[in-house]
């Protein structure tokens, strides 16, 4: 089966390719860089030995993607790409609505015109909103969001579902990420935040490596165990792997279908530096500092549904995500900067 992985160069998606090569599917990435690096297509060669057909293309731009299904007979897509600095999209909204939401409506459109019924979308925890109880369960109500970026990935869930409902033929799975970290084992591919990186995993690699002086711990006042912020981490490789248990479930079902993928569990700032000192061996130099505007204390997933129904479900801990994260800083410091 041939899969196209919309900004298969970033983050998930490249650790998605190298998941779905290993499981025998064909993979084809399309990708403008925007935010990742031209270096990834050869990683991805070396790590798997296979080769991606590569095409640098707007994904919002029609035309380019019918190129992409006329040379390629695509049996499903798997949208990754998309802007996701949720800061970012505050202080820029229309450039989040506009990409977010371009390159899924041309993408849809297209996979209409050539027949192509199955969809994988990258959505968010971020789209239960503040009123949410714990833990996240998928029939919750949702919103309103925090910013901007959230709630592009409630409107895209909302343009999918509704595609669905018209198409009956038309499977889609939309993947509720919480919080990826981690990288492949061998160090070839990771996170690389081109800037000074807002989230905490790739804060702590940059100071644990010696590119950042301290990290700001925000807030140790909350009501949690310690005091700072729980997040339910799950390794970017397992990630990739319920991509690949989505793909399966698509093809053989018709109309949306909703899955968290998480641990199920919460871990705290606090429980993170541990865990990274002892996977890079020397101290992490952090301080306390105000609370975050935006904030919330604790978010974790309810996550049996993918268990019951993709048969999904996290293998590594969070002293394997600090391991392949700290193997991943390491062996590349400036990141796919050589
Ligand atoms: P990423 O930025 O590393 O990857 C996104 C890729 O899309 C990049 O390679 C970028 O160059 C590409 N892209 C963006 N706009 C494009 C366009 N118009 N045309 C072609 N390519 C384009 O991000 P990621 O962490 O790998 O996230 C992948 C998806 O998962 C995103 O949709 C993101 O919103 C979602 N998500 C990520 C997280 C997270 O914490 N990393 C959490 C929840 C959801
Ligand atoms: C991020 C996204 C959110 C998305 C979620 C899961 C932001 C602002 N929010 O939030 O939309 O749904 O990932 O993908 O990017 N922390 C520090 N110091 C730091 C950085 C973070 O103490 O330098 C703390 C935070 O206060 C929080 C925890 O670490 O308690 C995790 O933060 P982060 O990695 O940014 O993830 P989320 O807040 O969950």
């Amino acid at each position: 089966m041939k899969i196209l992985l919309t900004g298969g160069a970033g983050y998930i998606g490249s650790h998605t390719a190298v998941e779905l090569a290993e499981a025998g599917y064909d993979v084809i990435i399309a990708d403008n860089f925007c935010n990742s690096s031209p270096v990834v297509p050869e990683r991805l060669e070396k790590i798997t030995g296979k080769s991606f057909p590569f095409y640098e293309i707007d994904v919002a731009d029609k035309n380019a993607l019918r190129r992409v299904f006329d040379e390629n007979e695509i049996d499903a897509a798997i949208h990754f790409a998309g802007y996701k600095a949720v800061g970012e999209s505050v202080k820029v909204p229309l450039s989040y609505y506009r990409n977010n939401i371009d390159t899924t409506l041309s993408l849809l459109e297209v996979m209409a015109e050539y027949g192509c019924k199955n969809l994988v979308f990258s959505s968010s925890a971020t789209v239960y909103g503040e009123r949410a109880k714990l833990p996240y369960r998928e029939d919750m109500e949702t919103g309103p969001c925090a910013s901007p970026y959230g709630w592009t990935k409630l409107f895209i869930e909302q343009i999918i579902t509704d595609h669905t409902k018209a198409d009956l033929d038309f499977s889609a799975v939309i993947l509720r990420y919480f919080n990826p970290v981690g990288a492949y084992e061998s160090g070839l591919i990771g996170e690389d935040p081109k800037d000074i990186p807002n989230n905490l995993m790739p804060y702590i690699s940059r100071v644990a490596v010696g590119n950042l002086p301290c990290l700001n711990v925000f807030g140790n006042d909350y009501p949690t165990p310690d005091g700072t912020g729980v997040r339910d981490y799950i390794h970017v490789c397992d990630l990739a792997k319920g991509h690949v248990a989505a793909l399966e479930f698509a093809a053989k079902n018709s109309g949306t279908e909703i899955f968290n993928l998480g641990a199920g569990k919460g871990i705290s700032v606090l429980e993170m530096i541990s865990a990274y000192e002892k996977a890079c061996g020397h101290e992490i130099p952090y301080k306390i500092a105000p609370r975050r505007e935006g904030d919330i204390a604790e978010f974790y997933a309810d996550a049996k549904k993918a268990f019951e129904i993709l048969g999904w479900k996290t293998e590594r801990d969070v002293s394997e995500m600090c391991r392949d994260s700290w193997n991943w800083q390491s062996k590349n410091p400036n990141g796919y900067e050589e």
